[in-house]
């Protein structure tokens, strides 16, 4: 059995300051009117032969996720609470542990909820490359080909193709977010791709995976899973349980380390909703290659992107900019250097 899982509940700090810890990227409507969250819980709907969807999320966005799936008259999944965050591991560990109980079978089709895939055609296809290659190995991801060097993405490295599966190959090797000059390497070799966050694992195998390499953080995580209270469909993890688990994501905790993994070659249309210059990249622009929202009014302004929230926002003479004005923040930056709005989010929080 396949259980869609929905992974709700980081911060998107690299939206900043439209996407807020109380209030993030997922659930903004920055894609054709609708929230990132409300499209992945629409591109689950159809899959074959899958499980109601699995929603994982922190307390804090636990309205937004009731309201968002009403919005989009999904009625029925269940829902996961964290207490806090713990990163994406912790998240699907959780998951995992309590899944093997009711059915050992259980694989887990694991989606990231802050990423524009608008052609659900070619998207499940790839789903369906992935059911066949999971008869194979374990852990199955999804690879998209390399374009350019982005250092924000993990980088997965093609290894021999799968007999039994059209389109998959073994996993060569796995590296979370490298430094600019290596993910050049990466993509001059043309054996890399992106890797997608999109995860179809069996959830006996991650959790051995898990054990191997994590022990300590694979059995914090079976403690949460047995703080687990249930009512109706939400499952609520314990707070103390949870906080013991270490913060550290799928890709680093597992996927870096495992041997048994394949990859599914997939091609669907695929955006990341990450930082303000894919957001840029990814829209549609006026003629002088401008994004603009809001009260704007550009003169000799080019590829920029500028959003107004409250206040008329002027810009005169800018090239390649990001503008983009809220309540209490502004965010003035080179489009090209938007990756460090993380670094100075942390920084900001750190002085609170
Ligand atoms: N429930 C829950 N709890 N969800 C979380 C948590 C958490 O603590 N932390 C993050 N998430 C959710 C985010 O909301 C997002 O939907 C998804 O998990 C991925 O987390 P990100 O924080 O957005 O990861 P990333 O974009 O830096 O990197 C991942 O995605 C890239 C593709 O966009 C990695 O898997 C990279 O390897 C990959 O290339
Ligand atoms: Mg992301």
């Amino acid at each position: 059995n396949i259980y869609p899982i929905i992974l709700c509940g980081g911060s998107g700090t690299r939206l900043w300051p439209l996407s807020r810890e109380s209030h993030p990227k997922q659930f903004l409507p920055l894609l054709r009117g609708r929230s990132p969250f409300e499209a992945t819980l629409q591109r689950l709907q159809g899959l074959a032969d899958s499980q109601p969807t699995l929603i994982i999320a922190n307390q804090e966005h636990l309205f937004m996720v009731q309201d968002q799936a009403k919005a989009v008259g999904i009625e029925s999944y269940q829902l996961y609470i964290e207490p806090c965050g713990r990163g994406t591991a912790p998240a699907v560990a959780v998951a995992a542990y309590q899944l093997v109980r009711e059915d050992s079978q259980a694989a887990m089709l694991v989606m990231p909820a802050d990423h524009d895939i608008p052609d659900h055609d070619s998207f499940r296809r790839a789903i369906a490359q992935g059911v066949a290659a999971l008869h194979a190995e374990r852990l199955v991801v999804f690879g998209l080909a390399a374009r350019r060097a982005e250092t924000g993405y993990g980088y997965i490295e093609r290894g021999m193709p799968l007999a039994t599966a059209d389109g998959c190959y073994q996993v060569a090797r796995f590296t979370e977010k490298p430094e600019l000059e290596i993910a050049q390497g990466f993509v001059a070799s043309g054996q890399h791709y992106w890797n997608s966050g999109i995860f179809l694992f069996g959830a006996a195998q991650f959790i051995a995976e898990l054990e191997r390499f994590e022990p300590e953080l694979a059995s914090a995580c079976r403690l949460a899973a047995d703080s687990v209270t249930t009512e109706h469909d939400t499952r609520r993890i314990g707070a103390d349980a949870f906080a013991r688990c270490r913060t550290v994501s799928v890709d680093h905790a597992v996927l870096e380390h495992t041997a048994a993994a394949a990859m599914v070659a997939a091609d669907f249309p695929w955006s990341d909703i990450g930082s303000w210059h894919s957001l840029w990249d990814n829209a549609e622009k006026d003629q002088h290659g401008n994004v603009t929202l809001g009260d704007t009014y550009l003169h000799e302004v080019t590829d920029s992107y500028v959003h107004s929230s409250r206040r008329m926002v002027v810009g005169i003479g800018l090239k390649d900019m990001v503008i983009v004005e809220t309540a209490d923040a502004l965010l003035v930056a080179a489009r090209e250097d938007v990756q460090h709005v993380k670094e100075a989010v942390e920084l900001l929080r750190a002085q609170e």
